[in-house]
């Protein structure tokens, strides 16, 4: 079959990647999606079953630093749009193992741009890196104003700087060499597939199965929390209109201290669980704050919705309900993904 486009997207077993790989397959029938995932902990095949068979999708096992593997995929299947989403993700990982995050978000997203740069070989014409990143690589607001793509970065974690790291790579090959790139750096996303490592999920798996919910320092860091549909909403535009060369900020313009977020959550999950009113909110602990925690994240996504036209449109209350519904229902994912199951998926499925 001959494809309109043929769009490799990295990291596509994750959290977002694995929303914007749903999102774009079904949206796009004239579109092949490649989906190149190394199957890390954080990348489960499980969350894409909804698009397996799909006639436009096509899965790759491998790794963003292995030059020559990225390099074959994009000569075969004749990629002309890179989405670019693999990377470390988790912050307190970060702060115990930094060199995982400058090999896997910088050194892997130099091996990305450099196979791209060598089989498009200067002929730019309808291709596009698309590099997808954080609001942390601004590091921490005081208590106004907001991020915006003029701000200037100052990443504070290991992990914000490799991501910090890898933007300033992406626009040097866009000033260098006129290699056709755009970057979005987005605030928190929530929804299912999430690893329950970070907040939200980790709060819901630990009161489903009777165990206190951490909470850093004083609970009073702020962060903007986005639905992760949005985002791939605002990925899918960026992609299609986005003027190369320029960054676009996406979020939620919905900030929540750390504190009311888990206790609006503790009293839906009293709901749920059946339980007395107040009963999940006792299991809220605090504990030794994160090293180096930054202390507040707002973005401004004007630039995004003037020249886009792109909202935020999913209702926060609503959407963490049904997110709580979803880890609630799917059990044997939380199991799996917790107990590192999931791994044996991918063996029985793919050998
Ligand atoms: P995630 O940790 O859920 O998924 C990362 C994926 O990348 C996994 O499937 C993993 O297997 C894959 N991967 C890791 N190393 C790889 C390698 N060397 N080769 C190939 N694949 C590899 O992450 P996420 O939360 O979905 O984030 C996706 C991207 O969006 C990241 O670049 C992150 O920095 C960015 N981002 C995340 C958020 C958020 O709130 N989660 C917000 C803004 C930006
Ligand atoms: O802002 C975008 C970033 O959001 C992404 O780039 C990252 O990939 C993503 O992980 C997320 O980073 P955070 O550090 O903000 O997310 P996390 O869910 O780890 O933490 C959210 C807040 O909750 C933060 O202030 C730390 C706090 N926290 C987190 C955990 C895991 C706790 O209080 N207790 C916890 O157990």
């Amino acid at each position: 079959m001959k494809f309109d486009r043929n769009i490799l997207i990295t990291g596509g077993a994750g959290f977002i990647g694995s929303c914007v790989v749903q999102f774009m397959v079904k949206k796009y029938p004239n579109y092949r999606i490649i989906n190149l995932d190394k199957l890390t902990y954080a990348g489960n095949l499980e969350n894409l079953v909804s698009v397996e068979g799909e006639s436009n999708y096509e899965f790759v096992k491998g790794d963003i630093l292995d030059q020559p593997l990225v390099e074959s995929i994009m000569r075969d299947k004749q990629v002309d749009g890179v989405l670019h989403l693999a990377a470390e993700s988790h912050v307190d990982r970060s702060i115990t193992n930094p060199d995982e995050f400058v090999m896997t978000n910088v050194l892997g997203t130099l091996t990305m741009l450099n196979a791209a740069k060598a089989v498009w070989n200067g002929d730019f014409d309808n291709k596009l890196f698309y590099h997808i990143s954080t609001d942390e690589v601004y590091g921490s607001l005081g208590e106004t104003g907001a991020f915006t793509e003029d701000t200037p970065y100052d990443p504070k974690s290991p992990y914000s700087a490799s991501k910090a790291s890898s933007d300033h790579m992406v626009r040097a090959y866009f000033n260098t060499y006129d290699f056709p790139i755009v970057i979005s750096n987005c605030s928190n996303n929530y929804g299912p597939f999430q690893f329950p490592e970070k907040l939200i999920p980790l709060a819901i798996n630990n009161l489903k199965t009777g165990k206190p919910i951490p909470i850093y320092g004083e609970g009073l860091n702020i962060r903007d929390w986005l639905y992760v549909e949005d985002h791939a909403r605002a990925i899918d535009m960026i992609f299609h209109n986005g003027k190369p060369g320029e960054t676009y900020n996406v979020g939620g313009h919905n900030e929540w201290k750390n504190i009311d977020l888990i206790n609006l959550l503790c009293d839906i999950m009293d709901r749920k669980l059946g339980k007395e009113d107040g009963a999940c909110r006792s299991e809220i602990t605090y504990v030794a704050d994160r090293l180096g925690h930054d202390m507040r994240y707002a973005v401004d996504s004007s630039k995004l919705s003037g020249e886009l036209g792109w909202e935020a449109k999913e209702n926060f209350r609503e959407r963490l309900e049904e997110t709580i519904d979803w880890y609630l229902e799917n059990e044997s994912w939380l199991e799996n993904v917790t107990s590192g199951d999931y791994a044996k998926y991918y063996e029985e499925k793919y050998g």
